[in-house]
């Protein structure tokens, strides 16, 4: 075998054991099945689908996305069919991804998270859940990760419901994300993920209109990365944790940066839309890199980034 043959990828997030770090980022990878005629999904960490709600939802007017220098912008607004249709009609598709499937949900309330969670947790083929608490697109939707003791009020709710594991999924829209974190982690979060999009406009001064059809939006792609790996770093020296990152992720340097910076694993989101096989080249870009640095485990870089 060679060096890079050994190298060590698994990563255990509360009592899930996951072969390797690489996921997919939650409502850029549809349910994961639009991506099997380009690679073996199966292949992948783990697979975030799109949020989902107690009810149906249309999402925003459009315009919905605009490109900006380096980036995505997006108020998209978590259309989706609501907690009882996805269970018929989605969920049983979702069982035959072959990789772990993580279910996102928001809550319109903190009630919500506690009874989507229970919801979710009932059924065969769900391996984790995130809680989207920081959706910038919806109202209310980022208040569940700026004040620190709703987010241990939303977790702790659907903690009570499930011993899955919790990913709280946690907003860059804030002065300082360790606060929202560790109160995450207390209310009984398995692993923080960050980040979900930075609020910002795009517009177009000719016709005197934002160019989003909500005004606002969220920004997400390669621009984004150095926020994202900053709020990592700062995670890592907050919480105990398993931190997902998130941010402009593309490819396996990309994941190498995040991973010295703090993060477990990554997720790979806006880099799907403009390159399908991203996640799959950026997985097998990992081991020779690993062992470039002397390690034959992903465990054994995590975090040792020298910061001055
Ligand atoms: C079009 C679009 C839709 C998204 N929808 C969701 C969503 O439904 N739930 C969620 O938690 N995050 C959602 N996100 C945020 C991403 O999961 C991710 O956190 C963010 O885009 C940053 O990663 P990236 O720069 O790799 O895209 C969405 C992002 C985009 C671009």
């Amino acid at each position: 075998m060679t060096q890079t043959e050994t190298v060590d990828l698994s990563l255990r997030i509360g009592d899930l054991e996951l072969q390797n770090p690489v996921g997919t980022a939650s409502g850029t990878y549809g349910k994961g099945l639009e991506f099997q005629p380009f690679y073996e999904v199966a292949r992948l960490g783990f697979v975030i689908v799109k949020t989902i709600t107690t009810e149906p939802r249309e999402g925003n007017p459009p315009p919905r996305l605009c490109e900006i220098p380096g980036g995505l912008m997006n108020s998209i607004g978590l259309p989706n069919p609501g907690v009882d249709a996805y269970i018929e009609t989605v969920l049983p598709k979702l069982r035959t991804l072959g990789a772990p499937v993580v279910i996102n949900i928001a809550g319109h309330d903190i009630k919500d998270f506690a009874i989507l969670a229970a919801r979710f947790a009932a059924e065969e083929g769900v391996s984790a859940l995130e809680l989207n608490m920081s959706c910038p697109n919806v109202s209310g939707g980022l208040d569940y990760s700026t004040n620190p003791d709703v987010a241990r009020e939303v977790v702790a709710g659907a903690r009570a419901e499930t011993d899955l594991p919790l990913i709280a999924k946690l907003s860059p829209n804030v002065t300082d994300i360790r606060p929202v974190a560790q109160a995450a982690v207390e209310g009984g979060a398995s692993a923080i993920s960050a980040i979900n999009t930075i609020v910002g406009m795009a517009v177009d001064w000719r016709n005197r209109r934002p160019i989003l059809g909500r005004g606002y939006g969220g920004i997400s792609g390669p621009c984004i990365k150095p926020v994202a790996l900053r709020m990592v770093r700062m995670l890592y020296e907050a919480v105990d944790v398993p931190i997902l990152g998130i941010g402009g992720i593309e490819t396996a340097d990309d994941a190498m940066e995040f991973f010295l910076a703090g993060a477990s694993g990554i997720q790979v989101g806006t880099a799907n839309y403009y390159r399908p096989t991203a996640a799959l080249e950026l997985l097998e870009g990992l081991p020779e890199r690993i062992a470039s640095l002397g390690a034959s485990s992903l465990q054994e870089i995590i975090g040792t980034l020298q910061m001055p």
